[in-house]
């Protein structure tokens, strides 16, 4: 692994692996649906932000060749802990999406769960997206998925401090864990910054974190990738396959080389 300095308010947060996965078990049809696009694509994969392999174990389950890679040496040990259990080989790669260069392409290239927001000037989304175009192998396929941000939502983002009944846990070492989440929205900035805490019975607030988590608008996501030298070629407003509507949750964008 070759080292990265990255100055990041997500970084902390990133350092609870083994929590990240208990308080967000599942996700079935998001892996499904990456799984089924690497098959339908073949060949070489590679994961930006590729956190503890959620989707990629499971697609390098299938027999394809992936590359992982992602900023936060916590995530990737606790990924290579869980493909060696496994018995799945793929490699492992600390860096970031910002500007990477791997030296080889690949025919199927993502971005899963919102790891692309983690970036927030719009110049480091281009140039991910300029990175990603260089790494694709002709024919080869980029999709992300990132939420559909509804204004009403970022409105409530009121700086108060709310328990989250839906990602409660139970941790073996601890017990029952909550989490709660204080959350402003920095219009300016479209970023949603937040604070979590997460607490046991017997040990309240035994991680503060901070999360920032940027919105991109419908209108200026088509933009942003053209800028990198990529094609929207279709938009699905979920894992089903909807069409992207203004009510959807998510934008799942399906890009080519341009
Ligand atoms: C929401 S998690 C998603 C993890 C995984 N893709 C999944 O679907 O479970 C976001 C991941 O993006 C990583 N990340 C954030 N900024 C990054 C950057 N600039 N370069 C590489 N990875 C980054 C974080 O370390 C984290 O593992």
């Amino acid at each position: 692994m070759t080292s990265v300095e990255i100055n990041s308010m997500s970084e902390a947060f990133y350092s609870h692996a083994r929590l990240y996965d208990l308080m967000f078990p599942g996700g079935e049809p998001a892996v499904d649906f990456y799984r089924t696009s690497a098959d339908r694509q073949g060949g070489r994969v590679l994961e930006l932000g590729c956190g503890t392999g959620h989707k990629l174990i499971p697609i390098a389950s299938a027999g394809h060749p992936c590359v992982g890679l992602d900023f936060s040496p916590d995530m990737l040990a606790e990924a290579q802990r869980k493909a060696n259990e496994r018995g799945v080989a793929v490699e492992w790669m600390q860096g970031d999406m910002r500007a990477f260069d791997l030296g080889r392409t690949f025919d199927f290239v993502f971005i899963a769960a919102n790891s692309l927001l983690h970036l927030h000037e719009a110049e480091d989304l281009v140039s991910c997206f300029r990175s990603v175009r260089q790494h694709l192998a002709p024919g080869a396929r980029f999709v992300f998925d990132v939420f559909n941000p509804s204004v009403r939502l970022l409105a409530e983002a009121d700086g108060v401090r709310r328990t989250r009944e839906s990602l409660a846990f139970m941790d073996p070492d601890r017990g029952n864990v909550s989490v709660d989440v204080a959350e402003i929205y920095d219009a300016h900035a479209q970023v949603t910054r937040g604070t979590w805490h997460l607490s046991a019975e017997s040990d309240p607030d035994f991680v503060i974190a901070p999360l920032e988590i940027r919105s991109i608008f419908p209108q200026e996501l088509p933009l942003l990738v053209s800028l990198g030298g990529l094609r929207l070629v279709e938009r699905f407003g979920d894992w089903s396959g909807r069409p992207f509507a203004g009510d959807t949750p998510l934008q799942l964008c399906i890009c080519e080389s341009a």
